[in-house]
Formats: structure tokens, C-alpha cells, sequence
């Protein structure tokens, strides 16, 4: 059908290399870096997961984040349009399809614990961590529980703060890929990088700086286990936002000019930076104050109030710190909710304005049933799961890998070398690259036999 023509032909890209940079890694750095980062390293064993994280990023992430693009730049369609227009069959629609619900069902949590993060900049701002500093550790640290407890309790506030932060999305992605995404992202990205540099340097030269830093770069390698290597492997597929066509997306608004291989490793290399200067951020002050470095996803909102409320300058650093993981949470919303408002917007002719309010209506009511996940509906509703968990599990474990699976299967088997090698150059160089063989053999047979794994482990197929 191409009664779209119109409209792709007007189509919005990115204006420069530097925008592209900023829009992919502004997907790509969220609460994965800040909130399930170091939570994960600490509970798997430090130096030893990170090792094992960055050889997935490499072998899994890279490869599958330039599959994407690939797929993105050469149709400049959405996830759905990719396999129609490189008359596909019909069965690899599936990945579009499936794409958007993992798009919803990532929004669906996503959104409220953005909510709590927008709410803790608040409560940083009006300073309601600094009592913590005149109680004796153990009271503060009960007072801090407390804190949370009510944020997330409170009868309607955690909706309020949902809606916030859903409606700061809305309005971004009204205004398009160049005044909304490109215009928010150059913006927020480098200011996110000096903030986090700044918080890990003052980490940094706390007491226990040492001890964190040995956790984290101390590699024991009596820690890699099957279940650590299978936990790094699906972190880094969050992460990178991959799997489920936010990379295919914004590869449609790449222009002629902008490199595939390149800004895959950029995007993927600084991602990873992010993540480990959070680590640096968090453990040092884990380590200062004796902490429980696997104390899971709570240390985000019970450890990093109560350590900053007890340096000097910590109120700053708190309101800051906040500040960056709001950002970050928001330019990662962005980049999920863009990939079902294109489709809708290019496949069915609805108009931009109307595709986003109704995606995020819909991503409300039901992202409503996370708000409360223990105390609302009981926390087994679902296949023993909260819906939290069940829209966490759903998409990081099945979805997501999946996806990825089938991408990386699409690319590897069905795309000639010569095609990638294409479009892995740019005018400049003649379009040629040396890389295209050696790519596409990782994603024909290493990315899917590491992905099946991974997939076959999380439907308890296999049980590693
Ligand atoms: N990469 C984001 C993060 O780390 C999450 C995300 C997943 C964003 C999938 C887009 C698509 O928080």
C-alpha cells in the first residue's frame, strides 16, 4: 500500500553525525546503567560479572545494535515497514509486532519507577533527606526505607508521578525526531555525562574508595557461573536498548552520511562508560558506610539518599543525582514509545500528535496496575508474579531475546555480505568495508547460538 508515500518521502532524520550519537545513546543510557547496573554487579559477584558483561556487549550487543541500524538506514522505514520493504515474508513482521509490545511492556514499569525517580528530585529539592544526617546510622537507615515505602505506597501520588513522567514523554515526541527527540537529547546527554563524572569523583575520594574500586575491578573467576554469564547477557540487551526495534527506528533517521559500525561501538563504548562510573558512584560509598553491596533494586533509592545525606555537599550531589537518572529515564522513554507511534503514524496514516497521546493513554492504564505492586492487587497475580514483575520478566526474558534472535538470524541469513558491506560505508569511503564478512558471520552463527541459550535458559527449557 503506498498511499504513505508522501509522508516517507518528507520523512525526518537526524541532522548530523553528533545528533545521531546523542539520540541512540540517550536510548540506550537509563535506569539499565543506574539502577540495574550496579545492583546486578553487586549481587553477581563485581569484577568477575563485569568482565563478563563487556564480552557480551561485544559479541551480543554490538553486532545485533548494527544489525538494527542496518536494517533502519537502508529501508528508512519503522520496525514494522523494514520487511515490507525488503519484500520479507510476512512471518518477519513479527519482530515489528512484536517490538511494539515490548515497547509497552518495557513503558508499562519503566514508567512508574521513572515516576518515583522524578518524585526524588523533588523530595531532594525540598531537602526532606537532610534530617537523615542528625539520626544514628541505624534510624537513618530505617528512615530511609520509610521514605520509599511511602513513595511508593502512597495512594495516589505514585499515579501522579507516572502521568508526569509519561506526559514529559508525550510532549517531547509530539514535536518530532528533530525539534523532540534530536533537539532534548543534544541537550540533556552531555550534561548527563558531566554530572555523573562529577558524583563519581566525589565517590571517589571517600574512605572506602579503595575497597569499592576492588570490588568492582577485581575479577574472581570462581564467580562466573552459567546463571552470572546468562544475567550479564540479558543485561546487556537491555541496556542497549535492542531487540525490539528502538535501533531499527532510529537507524531510519540516520542520513546517508551517518556510519553504522561506528556509532555502534561509540554508542555501545560510552553506554558502557555510563555504567561503570554509576558503579563508580555507588560502591565506594557502599564500601565507606558498610553497606550490603548485594542489597538488589533497592540501592538505588535507599542507598544513594542515605550515603549522600552524610558527605558534605550531599543535598547538591542528591538532587543532582537524581536529576541525571530522571534524564536518563526520560531520553530512554522516548526512544521505546517512538517505535509504536512511527509504525502507527507510517502504516496506518494516523497522525503523529494522535499515535503518541493514544500510546501513552494506553501505556497509563495499564502501567497503572505496576503503581502498586504488592500492596494493590497482592503480589501474585500473574504466574506468581506482580504485574511489575511480570511485565519486567515478559519483556527482558522472552521478548527481548527473541527479538534479538530472530534480527540477528534475518541479517545473518537473509542480507548479503555485499548489501551490509554497502551500507556499512559512507559516500565518503566508496562503501566498502573490511568489517561487513567478519559481522556477518558473528550474526549468522555466534549472536543466535548465545542468544538461544540465553532464551532457552530464561523458558526454563534448559535449566542452566
Ligand atoms: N536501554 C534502556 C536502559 O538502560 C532501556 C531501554 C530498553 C530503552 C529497550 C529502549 C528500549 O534503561
Amino acid at each position: 500500500k503506498s498511499t504513505n508515500n508522501g509522508v516517507r518521502q518528507g520523512r525526518e532524520t537526524f541532522s548530523s553525525g553528533l545528533a545521531v550519537f546523542f539520540a541512540t545513546l540517550g536510548s540506550a543510557v537509563g535506569l539499565g546503567n543506574i539502577w540495574k547496573f550496579p545492583y546486578l554487579t553487586g549481587q553477581n559477584g563485581g569484577g568477575a560479572f563485569i568482565l563478563v558483561y563487556l564480552i557480551s556487549v561485544v559479541l551480543v550487543g554490538v553486532p545485533i545494535m548494527i544489525a538494527e541500524f542496518y536494517l533502519g538506514k537502508t529501508t528508512r522505514a519503522n520496525a514494522v515497514g523494514v520487511f515490507k520493504k525488503l519484500k520479507a515474508s510476512r512471518f518477519w513482521r513479527i519482530i515489528g509486532f512484536m517490538g511494539m509490545m515490548s515497547a509497552l511492556l518495557i513503558m508499562f514499569f519503566y514508567s512508574s519507577v521513572a515516576g518515583w525517580v522524578y518524585s526524588y528530585v523533588l523530595k531532594a529539592v525540598r531537602g526532606d533527606f537532610k534530617v537523615l544526617s542528625t539520626m544514628p546510622f541505624d534510624a537513618a537507615g530505617k528512615a530511609v526505607e520509610a521514605q520509599f515505602g511511602s513513595t511508593v505506597g502512597g495512594t495516589f501520588s505514585p499515579f501522579a508521578w507516572q502521568a508526569a513522567a509519561v506526559a514529559v514523554v508525550t510532549v517531547i515526541l509530539v514535536a518530532g525526531v528533530k525539534k523532540g527527540i534530536e533537539r532534548v537529547t543534544k541537550t540533556l546527554m552531555p550534561v548527563l555525562l558531566i554530572l555523573i563524572v562529577i558524583i563519581a569523583v566525589r565517590s571517589l575520594t571517600l574512605e572506602g574508595a579503595g575497597k569499592g574500586l576492588d570490588f568492582l575491578m577485581g575479577v574472581d573467576f570462581s564467580k562466573i557461573t552459567p546463571s552470572v554469564i546468562l544475567t550479564a547477557l540479558g543485561l546487556s540487551f537491555f541496556k542497549l536498548s535492542l531487540g525490539m526495534g528502538t535501533m531499527i527506528t532510529y537507524g531510519s533517521y540516520f542520513n546517508e552520511d551517518n556510519k553504522i559500525v561506528n556509532t555502534a561501538f561509540k554508542v555501545a563504548a560510552s553506554d558502557t562508560m555510563v555504567s561503570l562510573l554509576a558503579g563508580l558512584a555507588v560502591f565506594p560509598v557502599v564500601f565507606t558506610f558498610g553497606l550490603e553491596p548485594g542489597g538488589g533494586p533497592g540501592l538505588l533509592f535507599n542507598t544513594i539518599p542515605l550515603v549522600f545525606s552524610l558527605i558534605p555537599f550531599g543535598n547538591v550531589l542528591l538532587i543532582l543525582f537524581f536529576s541525571l537518572a530522571a534524564i536518563a529515564a526520560t531520553t530512554a522513554m522516548i526512544s521505546m514509545v517512538e517505535v509504536p507511534v512511527i509504525v502507527l503514524t507510517e502504516e496506518l496514516g494516523i497522525s503523529r500528535r494522535n499515535a503518541v497521546v493514544s500510546i501513552s493513554a494506553v501505556i497509563l492504564a495499564v502501567g497503572a496496575l505496576t503503581v502498586h505492586p504488592e500492596s494493590m492487587f497482592g503480589s501474585t497475580m500473574i504466574f506468581g508474579k506482580s504485574f511489575f514483575d511480570f511485565f519486567d520478566y515478559l519483556s527482558s526474558n522472552i521478548f527481548l531475546p527473541v527479538g534479538g534472535l530472530l534480527i540477528a538470524i534475518f541479517v545473518g541469513w537473509k542480507v548479503k555480505t555485499k548489501d551490509l558491506s554497502l551500507s556499512f560505508g559512507s559516500a565518503s569511503n566508496d562503501g566498502v568495508s573490511k568489517l561487513a564478512p567478519v559481522y556477518h558471520i558473528i550474526l549468522k552463527f555466534v549472536t543466535p547460538i548465545l542468544l538461544l541459550i540465553v532464551f532457552l535458559n530464561a523458558v526454563g527449557v534448559i535449566g542452566i
